[in-house]
């Protein structure tokens, strides 16, 4: 049964490969994005590691001159997604490369992926070249992200677009769209061409999307500007927790290349993100990180799979990692009769949560992988083996989708998984369960 599992999984990446990159749904998405490619090459290193080093050197082929790496790389034309290259317009800020991208980004992962490719592979003679090839693209982008998305330089630092975090529609934006006023595109929406619309965000959430990106081309890309004017600017517990796994991860790295210079500033920043993080977005009552509104000035008390990710990076210290582990494993996100399979994407006791729609409910297998390395951190055995075993069971029942209802009642009537079919990290990160020991 595994086996064919692992098969199945490995057939998707190989489908998915072009030549040098793997897109994460054929279709629906088919550039290469940001953080899929870092759990997408967790997949390849368990079956190639040549393919897990393209992976991410094609990623790096966007990264801008003062070190940003952007959302979507377009390495290639193709007309089956909005907004395309021509509407994110990358060539208005005098940092872009020549290759084509999107001008905002994504949670940073790749810090922390090096350091699973080498935990894993470092053994291989090919592995310390690759690093060495790497490491410095990777610092930079954190040198970026530390000089200009900390204004108060508080060591956390902020997203100015809702798909910087990965988790596109999750109803943590709500009260922030109430904001805006953002006008009424016209949209050539093809997302809603491959997938159920009841399924996808609304038409007026892809408006504030698409206003925010016109409100940043009109400032060239400028993040002087942006943090200045941006109505979207949130410090995120999901984008900084990444951050600071891979400031963790590229210390040690560095360590082992002779980057001592750099190690040392990693360190500093990263001690200062760790307290900053667990002072500010910590709630005590909702036992979990939550988001803060950087421009409205205030704390988005609302718990989402984002607010446990600070796990996975090793944030809390073991009593308030305890006492996160069981208000999640006693509280809503399994609910008081075990309703739901983990781990739903937001909050399901909140009048927000729709198990169908995209971020505002449905099971996403990263968020699974994320929490269950966090879990697995802080010894929560129970909860560590239920979420694998829940993932593997999406998996063995439906296939590889993109997304999946949590509620057990709906498990028992429904054939499908939700959204994209085939999509690269479900079956990346399914390998990696499954491999990985
Ligand atoms: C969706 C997801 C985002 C992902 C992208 C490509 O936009 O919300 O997290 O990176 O698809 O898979």
């Amino acid at each position: 049964m595994q086996q064919s599992l692992s098969i199945e999984a490995k057939n998707i990446l190989e489908n998915n490969w072009r030549q040098g990159f793997t897109v994460p749904c054929e279709g629906l998405y088919p550039f290469q994005w940001h953080w899929d490619s870092g759990f997408i090459a967790l997949g390849w290193m368990h079956l190639d590691l040549e393919r897990a080093f393209k992976e991410i050197q094609s990623l790096l082929k966007g990264q801008w001159k003062n070190g940003f790496i952007p959302h979507i790389i377009f390495h290639n034309p193709s007309d089956s997604y909005f907004p395309g290259p021509e509407v994110q317009a990358s060539h208005l800020s005098p940092f872009a490369p020549e290759i084509p991208t999107s001008g905002i980004t994504q949670p940073p992962v790749l810090g922390w992926v090096l350091g699973e490719m080498y935990a894993f592979a470092k053994a291989d003679s090919r592995m310390l070249p690759f690093l060495n090839e790497v490491y410095d693209a990777a610092y930079h982008f954190h040198e970026y992200l530390y000089t200009h998305r900390d204004p108060k330089g508080e060591g956390l630092v902020y997203i100015c677009h809702n798909w910087e975090a990965g988790t596109d529609n999750t109803p943590v934006w709500d009260s922030i769209w109430d904001t805006m006023d953002s006008p009424e595109y016209d949209l050539d929406r093809k997302d809603n061409l491959h997938i159920a619309a009841s399924h996808r965000p609304s038409n007026r959430e892809y408006q504030h999307y698409i206003h925010l990106i016109e409100l940043f081309k009109s400032y060239a890309y400028d993040d002087a500007l942006i943090a200045e004017k941006s109505p979207f600017l949130v410090q995120d517990p999901l984008f900084n927790a990444m951050l600071i796994a891979s400031n963790a991860a590229l210390i040690d790295l560095g360590r082992i290349l002779g980057k001592l210079e750099k190690v040392s500033q990693l360190e500093q920043w990263n001690a200062q993100s760790k307290k900053s993080y667990n002072q500010k977005l910590y709630d005590p009552e909702l036992k979990g990180y939550v988001y803060y509104d950087l421009r409205n000035d205030r704390a988005l008390p609302v718990l989402s799979s984002s607010s446990f990710t600070a796990l996975f990076a090793g944030i809390p210290d073991k009593n308030r990692a305890f006492e996160m582990i069981e208000a999640f494993a006693k509280g809503p996100f399994s609910g008081k009769q075990k309703e739901f399979l983990l781990c739903a994407s937001f909050d399901p006791s909140s009048n927000s949560f729709d198990p169908k729609r995209y971020w505002r409910g449905p099971i996403w297998i990263n968020l699974n992988w994320l929490l269950y390395r966090g879990f697995r951190k802080y010894a929560a055995l129970e909860l560590t083996e239920q979420i694998k075993a829940d993932t593997l069971y999406l998996m063995k029942k439906y296939g590889f989708y993109e997304y999946f209802d949590p509620r057990k009642e709906q498990d028992k009537k429904l054939t499908q998984g939700y959204g994209g079919k085939n999509f690269s990290w479900s079956a990346a990160l399914t390998l990696d369960l499954l491999l990985n020991k």
